[in-house]
């Protein structure tokens, strides 16, 4: 059967994972880009050699044979996108965080089901071969009954302005990186439902250029008893750092992703790449190789890749995305009240953040 054909949207960041990993998948072929900057689609879709290249992504939903299309787009525009695809016929991979509020989650949920397409939801952490390995032994029983598990990710602050925008992003590092550890706890666990939220954050470093939370600490309650504590930032000097940590009544696991899987490297001089966000390559550094295999980049677009050829059902899907949209608005009214909020949460909030700043609860700045 011939491979399937995919349309990119976005053409920067994830954009540029998207495009390399799909390059490893056997399965899939790059078809087409749409992205507004006539100079940046052009100039990537020469780099990656995809055929067709738009400014208007309307166009690219007009083209019969694609038959996926990955969303690499600022967060506003998760929805309408997903909406469009779905009325194109159109499989739509969304990154995270899946939409801006509950409400534009469940119009494209609905409206894929009642298309009959996949909505996949592009959480890497629970393809990201190192944590794929620490759940097996889970699973195995190597820790006995697991009763808390940590996950980190924190570097400097994101690469595009409409990031620090929260009328754009929704939110501060709860949004844009504690979704991750969120979904992380749930796939880790099995999918239980959340029973409660408590969360810590403030803006602590660049409140001259967000509303947003560039550090937060956030602790999940599950039904089946055990706990998930997310530590995120925007606020941390030296590039990404991701790790898990796992405990449980027999054992216990630590995961570095970068720095324990790097190149120890000493330079006077500097070099070119160190790892995602780095700001500095002199002295003793981490230098990554592989690195969106080693995040599971290629290893989760091979799996959407799979579901769309042969009908099979998503790891990860909307009502995902949707469940670690629900538990982010949680974190955000938790920090805003100053108490642990229990689920199921119900806002109207048009954006989790707004959970946060409109509270009256003195919090840090
Ligand atoms: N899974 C991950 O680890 C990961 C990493 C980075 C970003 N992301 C997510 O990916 C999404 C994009 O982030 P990014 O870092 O690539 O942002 P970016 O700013 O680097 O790129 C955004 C792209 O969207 C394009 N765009 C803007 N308006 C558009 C429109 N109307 N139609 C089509 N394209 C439009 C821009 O031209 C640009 O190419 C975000 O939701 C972000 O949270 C996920």
């Amino acid at each position: 059967m011939s491979r399937v054909k995919i349309g990119l949207i976005g053409s920067q960041f994830a954009a540029e994972i998207h495009a390399e990993s799909l390059k490893m998948v056997p399965d899939a072929e790059v078809v087409a880009v749409a992205s507004p900057t006539e100079s940046h689609v052009r100039a990537f879709a020469s780099k990656h050699a995809i055929p067709y290249w738009f400014t208007d992504y309307r166009k690219l939903l007009e083209m019969e044979e694609i038959r996926m299309v990955a969303l690499s787009v600022p967060n506003d525009l998760h929805c309408p996108i997903t909406m469009a695809c779905a009325s194109a016929d159109k499989h739509v991979v969304v990154e995270k965080p899946f939409a801006m509020n509950l409400r534009e989650a469940d119009l494209m949920i609905d409206a894929c089901r009642k298309a009959g397409v996949l909505c996949m939801y592009a959480e890497e952490l629970c393809f990201t071969p190192k944590y794929v390995r620490v759940k097996q032994l889970a699973d195995e029983g190597a820790f006995g009954r697991v009763y808390l598990v940590k996950q980190s990710e924190k570097h400097g602050g994101p690469h595009a302005a409409w990031f620090w925008d929260v009328r754009r992003s929704g939110g501060g590092v709860t949004m844009d990186m504690g979704c991750h550890a969120i979904e992380f706890f749930r796939w880790f666990y099995g999918k239980p439902k959340a029973t409660s939220v408590f969360a810590d954050m403030g803006t602590f470093v660049h409140s001259g250029r967000t509303k947003g939370d560039d550090n937060a600490t956030i602790i999940v309650r599950f039904e089946n008893g055990a706990a998930g504590l997310a530590e995120e930032s925007w606020a941390r000097a030296g590039g990404m750092d991701d790790r898990v940590e796992v405990f449980g009544s027999d054992g216990c696991a630590y995961a570095n992703l970068h720095m324990g899987n790097a190149i120890q490297t000493y330079s006077e001089k500097g070099y070119g790449y160190v790892v995602e966000k780095a700001t500095s390559s002199k002295g003793w550094t981490y230098t990554t190789w592989e690195e969106i295999w080693n995040y599971g980049f290629p290893q989760e677009m091979a799996h959407f890749v799979d579901c769309v050829k042969n009908g099979k059902q998503p790891l990860e899907t909307g009502e995902d995305g949707r469940a670690v949209l629900e538990l982010v608005c949680a974190a955000y009214a938790s920090a805003g009240r100053g108490r642990r909020i229990e689920l199921p949460f119900r806002t109207d909030a048009e954006r989790p953040i707004d959970l946060w700043l409109d509270s009256n609860t003195a919090r840090p700045t």
